[in-house]
Order: structure tokens, then sequence, then C-alpha cells
């Protein structure tokens, strides 16, 4: 026998074919509750999608530890080799809405939530080691130079490199973008990073910079920008299709997780600045440290409850982990769970995807929208005499000493700093047949910005990341320039 259909409040629905009605050809009742909710309760599907990274898929699996690093930090979930912490994973692409392309060139989400036995652990990251900007301060204008043109409705070559000729920094990334990696062929083919740097303190109060890279066991997949065009033409929805039924098929993804190391006591000599978001640790300073494997086994039993509902913060540390100085990293420790506080309101932590699972929240957060109020009876105050919960005692991450005046500071560039030399090493290091692609691409895009003053000062950056990038590019553009005069 079937359940018998309800209305929300749990009464049995007689028709669910007919609404109710004033005679056969009368109007509708007012007191068709089950019309009345249906309609309305359709009426409130949608929420606010997230401002960026809104189309994503997600899958749940778990994170082993392989490698010894206990003496590096403290967090239990990383504490002996072959422990296991259950994860949920969401990619994402940036700029585009909800309903948009999966096969797009765009950086992408790589966002792990770690379910840890000391709460969850968000590591925020994407599939590129590097960002645009470093301040918090220019991400609202670097993104709506990104998405649509308030005027014209579509994303404008002009708005995406005007930012850009205003953001020599973003050189690095913009090479990493427009290389073969900036359009991947799954998420399951291309790699996670942390991208800033984070802070490691171990039982002892010994601190280490770190960076995380989680390396695809499945190899580096990429699309060029004629295979992208055909996937997206072919199915909008091929990289959420590819994880779902690979995880459906028992084809389970997995990666490496390594770590870069940096002795606190190195940051301040360090040649470059090593909390700057656009720049990466040479391997040959800093050699990769494995750590464990991450590995996805099953995919959500609904979307929006799991993955439009997911909520992922960088300011989810779990004792033995911290942020760094890094003002990009500072300025998201607030962004997200603000965004979060206004997509999903501010029981979102209570939501099954978000809640931790190794452990309980004890705390005295109360009341507000969709509050379920776990902690029932107990008082809601703190200190008090009813043995509710109370502070460790014990920091999180190791403090961090300061000199200096308060004001607006440009971030501080050491010995060897400049916006450029990293965006020539690894034009460098490409192939011909890369190097190739990179300028057709890039010339492609630039191209089609209308103002010679921004192309130019577009490409005095390719220039002073290296001469020949910045010749070849200069030439690709001016033959798609005159060509489209002609
Ligand atoms: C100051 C710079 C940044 C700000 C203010 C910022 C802000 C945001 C906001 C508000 C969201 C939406 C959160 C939500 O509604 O749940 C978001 C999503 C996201 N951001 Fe950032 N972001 C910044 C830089 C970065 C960087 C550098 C990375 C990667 C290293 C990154 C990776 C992500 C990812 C992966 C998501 C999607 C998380 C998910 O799957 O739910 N963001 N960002």
């Amino acid at each position: 026998m079937p359940k018998i259909l309800t209305t929300e409040s749990g009464a049995p629905v007689a028709d669910n074919q007919n609404s109710a009605s004033a005679g056969e050809y009368g109007p509708l009742l007012i007191q068709d509750q089950h019309l009345l909710e249906k309609l309305a309760r359709f009426n409130r599907e949608r929420i606010p999608e997230r401002v960026v990274h809104a189309r994503g898929s997600g899958a749940y699996g778990y994170f082993e530890v392989t490698d010894e690093v206990s003496r590096y930090t403290r967090a239990a979930f990383l504490a002996e080799v072959g422990k296991r912490t259950e994860v949920f994973l969401r990619f994402s692409t940036v700029a585009g809405n909800l309903g948009s392309n999966d096969a797009v060139r765009d950086p992408r989400g790589f966002a792990v939530k770690f379910y840890t036995e000391q709460g969850n652990y968000d590591l925020v990251g994407n599939n590129t080691p590097v960002f645009f900007i470093k301040d918090p301060l220019k991400f609202p204008d670097f993104i709506h130079s990104q998405k649509r043109d308030p005027y014209t409705g579509v994303q404008e070559a002009d708005n995406v490199w005007d930012f850009w000729a205003h953001s020599p920094a973003s050189t690095h990334q913009i090479t990493w973008l427009f290389g073969d990696r900036g359009i991947p062929a799954s998420y399951r083919h291309m790699n996670g990073y942390g991208s800033h740097t984070y802070q490691w303190v171990n039982e002892d109060g010994e601190a280490h910079w770190v960076k995380y890279h989680f390396k695809t066991n499945q190899g580096i997949r990429s699309l060029d920008a004629r295979q992208a065009a055909e996937a997206v033409g072919d199915d909008a929805d091929s990289h959420q299709r590819d994880l779902h039924q690979a995880i459906g098929r028992g084809v389970f993804p997995s990666w490496t997780l390594y770590v870069q190391l940096m002795p606190v006591a190195e940051a301040a000599d360090y040649r470059f600045n090593p909390f700057d978001v656009t720049k990466v640790w040479p391997h040959a300073d800093h050699p990769l440290v494995k750590v464990g494997r991450l590995v996805l086994n099953r995919n959500p039993e609904n979307v929006f409850a799991e993955v439009e509902q997911a909520a992922f913060s960088p300011n989810n540390f779990v004792p033995g982990i911290g942020p760094s100085p890094d003002k990009m990293l500072q300025g998201r420790l607030f962004a997200y769970a603000d965004a979060q506080r206004y997509r999903l309101g501010v029981n979102h932590t209570q939501l099954p995807v978000n809640a931790p699972r190794a452990t309980e929240a004890a705390n005295y957060g109360r009341d507000g929208l969709g509050a379920l109020n776990p902690a029932g009876r107990d008082r809601n105050y703190e200190p008090n005499s009813h043995g509710g919960p109370v502070q460790s005692d014990a920091a999180l991450a190791a403090p961090v000493g300061l000199s200096g005046r308060t004001g607006t500071h440009a971030t501080p560039a050491h010995v060897k700093d400049d916006d450029f030399f990293q965006a020539g090493e690894l034009y460098r290091l490409m192939s011909e047949a890369e190097r190739g692609r990179l300028i057709d691409n890039l010339a492609g895009s630039l191209a089609q910005v209308s103002r010679d003053d921004v192309v130019e000062r577009n490409l005095a950056h390719f220039h002073a990341a290296d001469e020949e990038y910045g010749a070849r590019l200069a030439a690709a553009v001016a033959e798609l320039r005159s060509a489209d005069e002609a």
C-alpha cells in the first residue's frame, strides 16, 4: 500500500488532481488548503544563489591520512596514519549563474568540509594555486567586472580587461586561466589548492606556514576552446553529469593531499611576500610533503538540501590550524558566513550538510528564523551553575607577532617582489604548443576590447612578465584587430 499523500501539517489529501470549486463551473474555494499551500510553497522554492560560485556540484567521501604529519599540526583528524574523516566537497565555477554552463573558461571552486571530531574544518579553495588580487577591498569590483554589465546585461570584454588593466598582480592568474588548464574536462580531472597560506601548529606550539595541494589521481584533462564550445552545446551540465555518473558507477575519484611547509621564522626574510595569494611558493624552496588521500564515494540524496544549502567558511578552523596574515584570506574570514546568513539564514549551521557530524555543537546561540534549538531547555547564558558548556582555554592556532601602525597599507613587497615574475616563469615552463594556445586564447579575448589604451595597459603587463610573451600577444592582438577592421 502506498503512503497516503498529506498536507504539510499531515492531514490526508483527498484529491491531488482537481482543485475545489464552487460547483462544477464555479470559481475556486479559498478553503482548499491543499491548493493554497501547494501554490504558495512553489512560489518560495528559490533562494538567493551564491553571489559567486553559484553553479556547482557536490559529493561526500572521506579523507584518509597516509603519512605522518602530527609533528606539524595537532589537528586531531591528521593525528595518525590510517585515520579517516568524512568529507563533503563542492566544486563550482565562479562567474556563471546557477543555470549557466559547466564547460567554460573560469577558475573552479574546490571547497572541502572535513567533519572532524573537533568540529568542521572548511578548506575553501580553487583549482588554481593563485588568485587575481591581493586585497579583499577589491573583490566586489573584480567580480562586478567579470559578471554581466549593468547596461548591456552580458559579460563585456571591455569590463573584464579594464579591471585587469588596473590590477597588474592578476597577470599570473590570467596566464593560468587562459592556458591549457583554464577549462577542465571534468571536476574529476583537475587539482585543488588551498591557494592562501595557512598556519599549522603542533602540540608544542611550534608553527609553520602551510599551503595545500590536492593532486588529482585521475590525471589532468582539459578542453581547448573548440572542445569546450562543443561540450557546452552538447550538454550544459557536463561536469555535474560526469561527477554524478562516475560516483554512481562506483568509479570513485580521488586526490592526494600534499602540503608545503615554511617555518614561521622564515617568512619575514623570504625573497617575496609569502602571504601574497597572487604568488606560488616554488617547490625547490618548499617541497611537497604528502599527507593523505581524499576519496569521493557518495552522491548527495538531494541536490538542493545538500549542495545548494551547503555553507563553507574559510573561518571554520579546528585546533592546530589557523589563518595567516594574507589580507585576502582575512577578508574571506568575514565574507562567507555573512553571505550564508543572508542566503540561508542564521540557523544554516543546523542543516544536516553543515552541522558537525563527528561531534556536537554546544554553545549559547539560540532562536532566529528556523531555529531547531537543539539545546532544548538548557540554560542559554554563560557562565552558569548548571553544567553548561565552558571554554577550552586552548587557542586554536599560534599567536602572530605584529609591528607597525594601523592604517591602509599596500601589501608589503619583499626584496624580490614584483607583480610579474611568476607569470613569466609560468609562461617559460610551457611547451611551444601550450604557448601558442595561450596566446590564441588571450588574443581572442583581449582583441574584443574597444579602447586602445586598455589593450595597451594590459599588453604592458605581459611584456613585463616576459618579453617574448608580450611581443607574441601584441602581434596576435594586432592581427585580430586589423582583421576586424578590414
Ligand atoms: C576577498 C576575496 C573573496 C571574497 C570576499 C569571497 C567571497 C565569497 C562569497 C561571498 C562566496 C559565496 C558564499 C556562499 O554564499 O556560501 C564565495 C564562494 C566561494 N569562494 Fe570566494 N571570495 C573571495 C576569494 C576567494 C578565493 C581566493 C578563493 C579560492 C582560493 C575562493 C573560493 C571560493 C569558493 C570555492 C566558493 C564556493 C564555496 C561553495 O562551494 O559553496 N574565493 N566567495
